[in-house]
């Protein structure tokens, strides 16, 4: 006897058929999906593009509603180590990302900072298709933003991130010191009520990109002021201030454990 009373010999053919369909629907999708690395694609759109920099209209760090409501949101650290997972394929389940620069180290990053840049990139105000599908709000909830925030920036930033070639840290000290530690401090340690990003133990080749992409113009959500200074910087000056912020590191205890 069915287990449904009242189904019928055709229905269940029916709802045979349509499973049937759908099986070799998701097998023909399955297959004509790019094997993308490193993990399987999560399915979403592709991420939006929203004026930056490049427009005259910008504001840094505009009011957003996202924004607003995920630092609302009080974030748990467990559920934040959980919602990462899908992450941990290109910044591994540590945070500490690739010392080749590849993937940014998040480990011990202010919740501000994460909270802005994961919502800039969900917006695209700040480019970067790889990540969205990732990052996307399909994919993760605001409450999720707010608790990955508080997962990451309790944990320890690590001291081996990938260095330069340490042949121009004297000169990267001096052009750090007065034009960059005003916002980034003295030992890298940013400013999280300001939404400026802690850059010590971060990876000299990331580091070494963002600025570039600062000061070109190409990230676009940066902070005017900082692209002011970095203007001046050659693409030599750049590679010595990266290497010397590569190198800092925060006093001990300077963490936050699931600070907002
Ligand atoms: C496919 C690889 C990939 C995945 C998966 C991924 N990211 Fe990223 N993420 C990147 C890349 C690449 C960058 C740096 C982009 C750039 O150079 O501007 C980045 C940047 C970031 C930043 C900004 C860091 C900073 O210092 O400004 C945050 C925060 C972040 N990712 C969080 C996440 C979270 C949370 C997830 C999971 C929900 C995630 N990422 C999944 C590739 C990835
Ligand atoms: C007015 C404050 C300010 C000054 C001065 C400043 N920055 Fe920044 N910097 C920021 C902010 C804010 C961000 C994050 C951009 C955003 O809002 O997305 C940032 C991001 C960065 C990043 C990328 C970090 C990451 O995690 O993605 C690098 C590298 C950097 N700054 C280097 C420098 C250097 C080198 C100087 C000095 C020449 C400098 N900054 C001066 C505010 C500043």
């Amino acid at each position: 006897m069915s287990p449904f009373p009242g189904e019928t010999n055709m229905m269940r053919l029916r709802s045979a058929a349509i499973v049937m369909a759908l099986t070799s629907a998701c097998a023909a999708l399955a297959q004509t999906q790019p094997q993308t690395q490193p993990q399987t694609q999560p399915q979403t759109q592709p991420q939006p593009r929203t004026p930056g920099i490049e427009s005259r209209a910008y504001v840094w760090n505009r009011p957003n509603p996202e924004r607003a409501s995920a630092m609302k949101l009080k974030g748990d650290v467990e559920r934040g180590r959980i919602a990462f997972e899908v992450c941990r394929g290109c910044h591994k389940a540590d945070g500490s990302g690739r010392s080749d620069g590849s993937y940014p180290q998040l480990a011990g990053q202010h919740a501000t900072v994460l909270i802005k840049q994961m919502v800039d990139i969900r917006a695209g105000v700040r480019d970067n298709p790889k990540m969205h599908p990732f990052a996307s709000e399909r994919v993760i909830s605001v409450q999720e933003v707010a608790d990955i925030a508080a997962f990451l920036s309790g944990l320890p930033v690590p001291g081996d991130s990938g260095k330069g070639q340490g042949d121009a840290l004297a000169r990267g000290k001096v052009l750090y010191a007065g034009n960059c530690d005003s916002c980034h401090g003295a030992n890298g340690e940013g400013d999280g009520k300001k939404f400026y990003p802690v850059v010590a133990g971060q990876h000299y080749l990331y580091l070494l990109r963002e600025a570039r992409d600062i000061r070109d113009g190409t990230r676009r959500n940066a902070n005017p002021k900082m692209v002011k200074v970095v203007k001046k910087y050659s693409d030599a000056d750049l590679e010595a201030v990266s290497d010397y912020m590569s190198r800092l590191s925060l006093p001990a205890g300077a963490g936050k454990p699931g600070a907002k």
